[in-house]
Formats: structure tokens, C-alpha cells, sequence
């Protein structure tokens, strides 16, 4: 194993992601031996800590990985505190002699990551200092890892990528989409690049229509003032599903490497048609959880959350459709729909393939007597929490006659490659670490979502109806199954199907 060499310096290191992701990720790295010796880890917020105490606290985020006393000793050991108000030029100074003594104690070699684990509102402020006041260093690496959201629209997104660009570039940012960390979101290219029958048929000749779902059981939890300004379509359309999608429709890269990849990435996203309002209304629909019950569990609706306004109108739901206005995929939707508080917790792609053109088994089959009763082909991408791939095929009934019936290529359990995935941050890091932007996101996906999903906003914030609102436990407001209904379609996955079947 290569071992990296780097300071890190977390702002918001008492903070929930710090905790939850940031140091149970590092403490993986370290242990496979990514981060050896050479590495030393600040983190700031601003209340007065000293180390001793801040290292408790990495420790006890530490536990779930059962770490013997020695790792723990070694590790914490790297662990620094310095209080900081980000808006006073003192504290940066301090902050320079913390960072240039560890950086001599550990051997660091100057590179530098600084990870913003806060409010964005204060990214720009960060980042002009840790220019203007030299934290940055001459002689090593500089990168900036930023965790969403990255603007609250377009204008917002612009102002806040200026701000940050007066002081990094754009090959120093690395802006998180935890999506792009997980295994499977990273095997969509695998799929469809390292195997000749299915980027064949990926295109408008032989695909129906393509299906995402990004479905969480939880409700908002503690996070109600955080998503009254967000809601579903900022919160996960904007960034995870358009990154999805992306991945899904873009052209072949000549060759994997991560300007390429952004290339095809972004021309996708380019190609995907920006809605006037009204089009916007028609193609994306909304609903909010109310209460709702799942066996004997209770849930209360979205209204009654901590810190959410009793008549509230955020959407906790959306679905929608895509269309991709290019020779690969014109006249072909991609359905979107995420929301919380649905059926099951699931992220899942479905490949929709053409139908038979004509069903030659019709004489024969008793129970086909007409095309359309032979199933379609689905492709299906299980990103979580199961992982896998399955195909879904047509085989002949055993015995006399010609009866179709389905049957499944199903890579979920059988699959001796997929073992357990690392977490996303924990490939997050070390791809940054190693200077590998490709699963980060660049200021053109970002502006380009932006984009797409201002529209839809901006046309909900016109209608004067009040939200539609769907039972907690199931799949989403009648209007997201219309939509997909009107066009001669349905959902493939259905889990609230599934789920009185097999209850
Ligand atoms: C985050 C959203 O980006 O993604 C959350 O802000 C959401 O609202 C989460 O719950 C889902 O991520 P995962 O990895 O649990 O599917």
C-alpha cells in the first residue's frame, strides 16, 4: 500500500459529518496503511478544546470499528485542535504555525487538505484567508475538499465558485457527491464500458425508457430547518440523481481518465432539455409525507417534524421526467422519483428494453396470445443497500408448448467480486488524497444542474395549490405513478407491491 503524505485541516471538526464520516474513513485509511506516519490531522471549530480532549472525541467515533488500544493511541495521536472563528485574521495566523510545525514534525512536505465540513456561507471567507494569509504552501499540493450544498440556485452556486476560484482552482476543488463514492454508482461505467452487449443497445433504438429511484424510509429526522429551505428537488435531484443520470446517458469516454469522463459528463447534462415553466409542471411532480403507519410503527407527518412550519408546502418527494435531446436518447424519458419516508429505503436503476417486435410465439402460447404479454428485458442496477446487477430475460415453460416465462441473470448474492464496499468517503478521501478528481464534481455539472433544476423551483413556487401529500410507507402521491402511466408506462419497482407479498 502506498502511504499517502498529508496535513489535513477539518473546519467543523466537532461537527456531525466529522464525526459520523470524516474520522471513522481516516481511521480505515490508516489502518490499511494509506496514512502511515506522515500524516497529522487539525481540525478547528469554535469552542476551546484542548487535544486531549478533542482526541476523546475522534475516539468515540471510533468504537463501531472495534480498534485495539494501540491503533487508537497511534492514530489519535495525529489529532490537533485549535479553536477558530473563521472570520478573525489572528486565528489564521495561528493556524499557519499550528499547520508549518506539524508540517516539520511529520515531514508533510507542504501538501495540504483543507476540508470544509460547515455552513457553506462561510466558504469564501475561509478560502480568501487561507490564500492571503500563506496556509496554502508553495512547496507541496493544496485541495479543497466542499461538501454541499453548493449554492442554494444557479446565481448563488456562481457567486459562492468566484469566491472560492479567487483563491483555488478548479483542479484544487474536489466537491463531494457521496454518490460518486459508492461501489455501485461507480459500476455503471463498468457495466456499460467493459461489456459489448450492453453499450450496443444503449441508445433510442433499443431502450423503452429508464427508471431511478433514490428511495429513503427515514423522514427528515433532525435536520426539518436545513430542509425547509431545500426540500426533496435541491436536496437530491440537483446533485446524486442528475449525477446519475449523467453517468447513465453520457457517450463512451476515449479512455477512462477524469478530464475525459467530465467531457462526456458534462455534454450529457448539456443535452438534457431545460423546461419553460410549464413544461417543468408537466414533467415533475411533488408530494409531502403525511402520517402513515407500517405495521405496528407510527409516523408522524412531515408537518409535525422538529422545526418544520406547521403548513409547510416543501416537497419531500419529486418525480419526474428527464428528456435527453440527442441522437442516443431523443424520445427516450428517464423517470426520476426520490423522496423520504417511502415503502423501503432502495436506490435502483432500471434499463428498460424495447418490447419483441412481433411475438412469434403467438400460435404456441396459450398465455401470450399478443406481443405485448412478452416482458420486457430490464437491466436492473441495485446501488443500495443491496449491490448488484440482474437481467431480466424470457425463457421457454419446461415441457410441451411454447409458454414465455421470465427468468433473472441476478449478480446481487452469487457475485464472488463483491465483497463488502469500502464506505464512499473512505474512497473519497484516499481518490483525493491521490489527486483523482473524476468522482468529484466540477463547476460545469454544477452550474448545468443548477440550471435544470431552477426552472422546476421556480415554477412550483408559483402554484398557488396547496402540495399533494402521500401516506409515510408508500411509494409516493398517485401523481408520481400518472406520470409515468400517461405515457403508456409504470414503475418497475414497486416495493409497496412487494412488501404485501412478502409480509
Ligand atoms: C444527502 C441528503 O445528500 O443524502 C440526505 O442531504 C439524504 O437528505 C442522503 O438522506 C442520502 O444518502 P444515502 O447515502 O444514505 O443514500
Amino acid at each position: 500500500t502506498k502511504e499517502n503524505i498529508a496535513l489535513f485541516t477539518i473546519f467543523g471538526g466537532t461537527g456531525d459529518l466529522a464525526k459520523r464520516k470524516l474520522y471513522p474513513s481516516l481511521f480505515r485509511l490508516f489502518r490499511k496503511g494509506n496514512l502511515k506516519k506522515h500524516f497529522a490531522i487539525i481540525g478547528t471549530a469554535r469552542r476551546d478544546w484542548t487535544d486531549e480532549y478533542y482526541r476523546e472525541i475522534v475516539k468515540e467515533t471510533l468504537v463501531d470499528l472495534d480498534p485495539t488500544e494501540k491503533e487508537l493511541a497511534e492514530f489519535c495521536g495525529h489529532f490537533y485542535y485549535q479553536a477558530h472563528n473563521v472570520t478573525d485574521t489572528e486565528h489564521y495566523d495561528t493556524l499557519k504555525t499550528l499547520a508549518d510545525k506539524l508540517d516539520e514534525d511529520y515531514q508533510l512536505q507542504g501538501n495540504r487538505i483543507f476540508y470544509l465540513a460547515m455552513a457553506p456561507q462561510f466558504f469564501g471567507t475561509i478560502t480568501s484567508h487561507l490564500a492571503s494569509q500563506e496556509i496554502v504552501t508553495e512547496t507541496g499540493f493544496n485541495r479543497l475538499i466542499i461538501e454541499k450544498p453548493f449554492g442554494n440556485d444557479f446565481y448563488s452556486a456562481e457567486k459562492l465558485n468566484k469566491e472560492i476560484r479567487e483563491a483555488f482552482n478548479e483542479e484544487q476543488i474536489y466537491r463531494i457527491d457521496h454518490y460518486l463514492g459508492k461501489e455501485m454508482v461507480q459500476n455503471i461505467s463498468a457495466i456499460r464500458f467493459g461489456n459489448t452487449i450492453f453499450e450496443a443497445l444503449w441508445n433510442k433504438n433499443y431502450i423503452d425508457n429508464v427508471q431511478i429511484t433514490f428511495a429513503e424510509s427515514i423522514g427528515v429526522e433532525e435536520r426539518g430547518g436545513y430542509y425547509e429551505k431545500s426540500g426533496a428537488l435541491k436536496d437530491m435531484i440537483q446533485n446524486h440523481v442528475l449525477q446519475v443520470v449523467s453517468l447513465l446517458a453520457m457517450d463512451e469516454p476515449s479512455v477512462f481518465s477524469q478530464e475525459a469522463i467530465l467531457a462526456e459528463k458534462v455534454k450529457a447534462l448539456n443535452a438534457i432539455r431545460i423546461y419553460t415553466e410549464e413544461e417543468a409542471r408537466q414533467n415533475f411532480v411533488r408530494g409531502q409525507y403525511r402520517e402513515g403507519q407500517l405495521d405496528s410503527q407510527k409516523f408522524i407527518s412531515y408537518k409535525e417534524e422538529h422545526n418544520v412550519h406547521e403548513d409547510s408546502q416543501i416537497e419531500t418527494f419529486v418525480a419526474g421526467k428527464f428528456h435527453i435531446d440527442n441522437f442516443r436518447w431523443e424520445g427516450v424519458p428517464f423517470y426520476v422519483r426520490t423522496g423520504k419516508r417511502l415503502t423501503e429505503k432502495g436506490t435502483r436503476i432500471s434499463i428498460v428494453f424495447k418490447p419483441v417486435p412481433v411475438n412469434v410465439f403467438r400460435e404456441q402460447d396459450q398465455k401470450a396470445p399478443d406481443a405485448e404479454t412478452i416482458q420486457s428485458n430490464v437491466l436492473t442496477i441495485y446501488i443500495q443497500p443491496t449491490e448488484g446487477f440482474s437481467l431480466s430475460l424470457n425463457g421457454k415453460e419446461v415441457g410441451q408448448g411454447f409458454n414465455l416465462h421470465p427468468v433473472k441473470l441476478d449478480f446481487r448474492h452469487s457475485s464472488e467480486t463483491m465483497g463488502n464496499s469500502p464506505e464512499a468517503y473512505e474512497k473519497l478521501i484516499l481518490d483525493c488524497l491521490n489527486g483523482d478528481g473524476t468522482n468529484f464534481t466540477h463547476w460545469d455539472e454544477v452550474a448545468q444542474s443548477w440550471r435544470i433544476v431552477d426552472v422546476i423551483r421556480r415554477a412550483w413556487d408559483k402554484d398557488s395549490d396547496p402540495i399533494p401529500t402521500y401516506p409515510s410507507a408508500t411509494m409516493g402521491p398517485k401523481c408520481a405513478f400518472d406520470l409515468l402511466k400517461n405515457d403508456g408506462f409504470d414503475w418497475i419497482w414497486k416495493p409497496d407491491e412487494w412488501y404485501r407479498d412478502n409480509h
